[in-house]
């Protein structure tokens, strides 16, 4: 009751017509630096920033976002949304010129405020730094210079190991010796038909014939097994196996797998 008895106060129906004056100001104006930016920060600077200017536009300091784009229009014409390409863009329902491109639509709010932006005026007035060129000179820090790679090669004593029957290479007594510190002991051996399976496949991607497993099964000479892999090595499978992977890393596809879902009858379309 008596807050109603205050606003009911004759000070307060006097100030009345002064907050109207105000109000304009109050509930208009857009804060660039609040509002805006943070927009254009998201959703535009990918392609209108540092790295990117499609359509010749950049939009992350103000003296370049005030000059025509490709289109030879401006993006903001201030007080006039209606001819400002970047109102007229985030607004339009035609998908293929909307902007952001290839991202969902701005929220109707977002629109909204942009326009009232570009109508209030267009004020860019900017407290904060201007986005940095994302291109930094490369510094190599003592921490980088450790990285195992880049360390000088030394001799080092494989660890001692209880089983010293089981390890065939050096490699083996670390992996043996972490398996004993936890208690833990090596799984059994796989049988002959096992390894030339697991060998082939991991080579060649493909299986061994019943006649090469065999033949494996029954090579009791000491060296099978590295005769085996230097015939895997020399095998056509082998270099067909590695050149998938490094057609993956090219990224080859046997079609064009999007839209317009061509196909591409040879490796030479990427090259
Ligand atoms: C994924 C990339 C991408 C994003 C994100 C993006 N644009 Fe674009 N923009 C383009 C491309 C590409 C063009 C060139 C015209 C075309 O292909 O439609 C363009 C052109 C424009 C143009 C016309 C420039 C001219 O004069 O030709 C305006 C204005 C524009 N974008 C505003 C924006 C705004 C505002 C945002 C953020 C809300 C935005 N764009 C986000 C890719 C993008």
């Amino acid at each position: 009751m008596k807050n109603v008895f205050v606003l009911r106060s004759p000070i307060v129906h006097l100030a009345w017509p002064l907050l109207l004056l105000r109000a304009p100001v109050l509930l208009g104006a857009v804060d660039f630096e609040k509002e805006v930016w943070p927009i254009l920060v998201e959703h535009c600077h990918s392609c209108h920033g540092p790295e990117k200017q499609n359509g010749g536009l950049r939009l992350d300091n103000k003296a370049d976002a005030f000059k025509p784009g490709d289109s030879g229009d401006l993006a903001i014409v201030p007080r006039s949304s209606d001819t400002s390409l970047l109102v007229t863009l985030v607004r339009s329902h035609d998908e293929s010129d909307r902007m952001p491109k290839r991202a969902d639509a701005l929220s109707p709010a977002q629109v909204e405020l942009l326009r009232r932006w570009v109508d209030e005026g267009a004020v860019w007035k900017q407290d904060s730094q201007p986005v940095k060129s994302g291109k930094t000179e490369m510094v190599v820090t003592d921490k980088d210079r450790q990285y195992w790679a880049f360390r000088p090669l030394q001799t080092i004593v494989p660890p001692k190991v209880q089983n010293e029957t089981g390890p065939k290479t050096p490699i083996d007594l670390f992996i043996l010796a972490a398996l004993e510190s936890k208690g833990l002991a090596p799984s059994p051996r796989i049988s002959r038909s096992q390894e030339v399976r697991r060998l082939t496949y991991n080579l060649t991607g493909l299986p061994p014939t019943p006649e090469e497993t065999a033949a494996y099964e029954k090579d009791t000479s000491g060296n099978a097994y590295e005769e085996l892999v230097s015939r895997l090595l020399g095998s056509p499978h082998y270099g067909e196996k590695r050149g998938r992977m490094w057609l993956d890393v090219a990224r080859y596809a046997d079609s064009d797998g999007f839209e317009a879902d061509y196909d591409r009858p040879s490796a030479t379309a990427i090259l």
